[in-house]
């Protein structure tokens, strides 16, 4: 990935009007110098989400968000950091700027965003054949509005189409827009020149739909089989014909509505995961905002995984009821349990899809049969049960060795902890056995390793638990973000071994004492080009934003000399325990045990007198 240039992110923030990017989400009214409305992360009567373009960040009393315009978009819009950047970048049109001596990338990036102009014009012009008088035009819409029982609004929302019969109209028509026969050939729309110079469509005779990626930019189609659409000489053309893998269109990274989805994912919680795009469009159209659909492929794990980026309470997954149904269903239990996503299952009546469900009985029959949806474990159980539903005991291990396998996968405990408790309680067994029991598989499959789980629930070590909350990382970073009279003294005192750097906050301190060493005095915003990842800029922000009584600032130096304490004592703690050991390894009278001893001997005496900042510092 090309880095962007230095100061970028800064520059793209400070040409933001914070005002005018959350005005378009919230109504804000004035108050002072800032602006308020009403929360959009959570729902709430009084508004206590205040948004200061000045100063560029906004602030939400009820949830305690709190960030800038980028983790703003990365929060509504559901994107990591780099999308959220690119959303800006298009929505106030300031070109990204990437470093000097990188040119690949720009390149692939405009390619990237002509392919995705050569997509929006040949969907507008297969829009525009939809409504063509002709005889196949007729037919396909005839399709669309009567054999189907979809809508001209529904069309137009999204951006239904007709590719005519004629295998050169649209390669015709794309050439007078003046793209290159290069690009074009790159977009999928065409197939392998077949006569020199002559671009053959893809798609024939068929009904058009086309398929956007997450942030919304169309990328490819799918298109439906008609009683128009020629058939491949002796073969039957197949019914879905998709775009060809391009550079934008590859199908494992797409989930075909899921711009959309995402939109509505923070207030209805759960996605609805169908079969077919007709299945999705009908489901979205009936309220269903939250659908999504894989594109004719089997769901994949990075698919899974651009569900989880949007922080889904659960995904509920809509099966046909037949065998290939079933099959499907226990396909899905893996890659969820494993992608970290809580999933449930509601089964259709075998034969249906969920559009001709709600064609025909309506919303509430689709709403009552996801109610009735199983949670993943108790699917799991039903389903691989023999036929007759017997749960003999070795149907009992095999159902739990089908779920360990991708348990272990799992980092969270919590989460495993629970998924083993369901499956205990889903065949009626002892919490007891069924953890034994995972534990011993988890060290048939690692024979190597020793079991994470108990050894993570015997170990007593802060480093390995969870992280806490606060500790004296984060105090530090705090304070040297909202003090400058900090940094600079602690870069020289502290030594970078005395910093965790399994914390994100210990890397972040690290690299800012580094610079500091190597470049002198820090600002905010070089310490934010130094960020390397979203769950560091996530906890930058956090400690940038956080609030605090104007008086307490008079504390910041002691209180950095209370963190500087502990850090000098936590390593000379660990220091102690080394000399310790190798003391007890040494033999008693040689004389390297001596040395050993006045080692220690010294380093208990520097523990009386722990590095302080001096007061005298001045302050600016
Ligand atoms: N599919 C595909 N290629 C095919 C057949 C199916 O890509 N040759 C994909 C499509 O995404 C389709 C989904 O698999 O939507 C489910 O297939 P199917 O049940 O056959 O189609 P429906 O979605 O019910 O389509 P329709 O209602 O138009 O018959
Ligand atoms: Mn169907």
């Amino acid at each position: 990935m090309p880095r962007l240039a230095d100061g970028f992110i800064n520059e793209l923030k400070e040409r933001i009007d914070l005002y005018d990017l959350i005005s378009s989400y919230v109504e804000l009214k004035k108050s002072g110098s800032s602006w308020v409305g009403l929360s959009p992360f959570q729902q709430e009567k009084t508004p206590s989400f205040y948004v200061h373009p000045d100063k560029g960040f906004f602030k939400c009393f009820s949830s305690g968000e709190t960030g800038d315009a980028i983790s703003f978009v990365q929060k509504m819009e559901n994107l990591d950091f780099h999308e959220s950047l690119e959303f800006l970048s298009q929505r106030f049109n300031i070109p990204l700027k990437y470093e000097k001596g990188n040119s690949s990338q720009p390149y692939v990036k405009s390619i990237r965003s002509d392919l995705h102009s050569i997509h929006e014009v040949a969907r507008d012009w297969f829009m525009s054949q939809l409504v063509l008088k002709n005889d196949e035009s007729k037919v396909a819409l005839q399709y669309w509005l009567n054999d189907r029982n979809f809508d001209f609004q529904t069309a137009k929302e999204f951006g239904i189409g007709y590719s005519p019969t004629d295998r050169f109209a649209l390669g015709k028509f794309m050439r007078k827009q003046n793209f290159s026969i290069d690009l074009l050939s790159k977009s999928g729309l065409f197939r392998e020149n077949l006569q020199s110079g002559s671009l053959v469509s893809s798609f024939c005779g068929r009904l058009m739909i086309p398929i956007h990626e997450k942030l919304g930019r169309i990328c490819g189609f799918t298109a439906r089989k008609l009683s128009v659409t020629p058939e491949w000489g002796e073969k039957k053309s197949p019914k879905y014909i998709n775009s060809p893998e391009t550079v934008i269109f590859q199908k494992g990274e797409l989930l075909f509505n899921l711009h959309l989805a995402n939109k509505a994912i923070n207030e209805k919680k759960d996605f609805l995961l169908v079969e077919g795009q007709l299945d999705a469009i009908r489901c979205y159209i009936e309220g269903f905002h939250t659908v999504i659909a894989p594109q004719g492929t089997a769901f994949k794990d990075s698919q899974a995984q651009l569900l989880r980026k949007s922080n889904p309470r659960r995904v509920i997954c809509l099966l046909d009821g037949d065998e290939a149904g079933r099959k499907a269903g226990l396909k899905y239990v893996p890659i969820f349990l494993e992608a970290g996503l809580d999933a449930c299952f509601a089964i259709l009546p075998s034969g249906t899809d969920p559009d001709q469900i709600l064609v025909e009985k309506g919303k509430k029959c689709l709403q009552e049969i996801l109610e009735k949806g199983i949670r993943m474990i108790d699917y799991v159980v039903q389903n691989l049960s023999a036929k007759d539903n017997l749960k003999t005991p070795s149907v009992k291990k095999d159902i739990c060795e089908f779920i360990f396998k991708s348990l272990i996968q799992v980092k969270s405990f919590v989460i495993r902890e629970s998924y083993l408790e369901e499956i205990a309680n889903s065949l009626a067994i002892s919490m007891e056995s069924v953890k034994t029991d995972f534990l011993s598989f988890e060290r048939r499959k690692r024979p190597n390793s020793k079991s994470s789980y108990s050894s993570r629930s015997n170990n007593k070590s802060p480093e390995n638990g969870l992280e806490r909350l606060t500790n004296v990382e984060d105090d530090l970073l705090f304070l040297l973000l909202h003090d400058n009279r900090i940094a600079g003294p602690l870069a020289y005192l502290i030594e970078p071994t005395w910093l965790n750097l399994e914390s994100v906050t210990g890397c972040i301190l690290a690299k800012v004492f580094a610079e500091i060493k190597a470049d002198g005095p820090i600002t905010t915003s070089r310490i934010e080009d130094l960020l390397e990842t979203d769950e560091e800029r996530k906890i930058f922000q956090l400690h940038l934003f956080q609030e605090y009584p104007p008086q307490e600032k008079e504390n910041f130096l002691q209180l950095a000399n209370e963190c500087l304490s502990v850090l000098f004592l936590r390593s000379s703690k660990k220091l102690e325990e080394r000399i310790l050991t190798r003391l007890k390894d040494s033999d008693d009278v040689s004389s390297s045990s001596s040395k050993i001893r006045s080692e220690l001997k010294e380093l208990r005496k520097l523990r009386n007198s722990p590095p302080s900042l001096s007061l005298s510092v001045s302050a600016n």
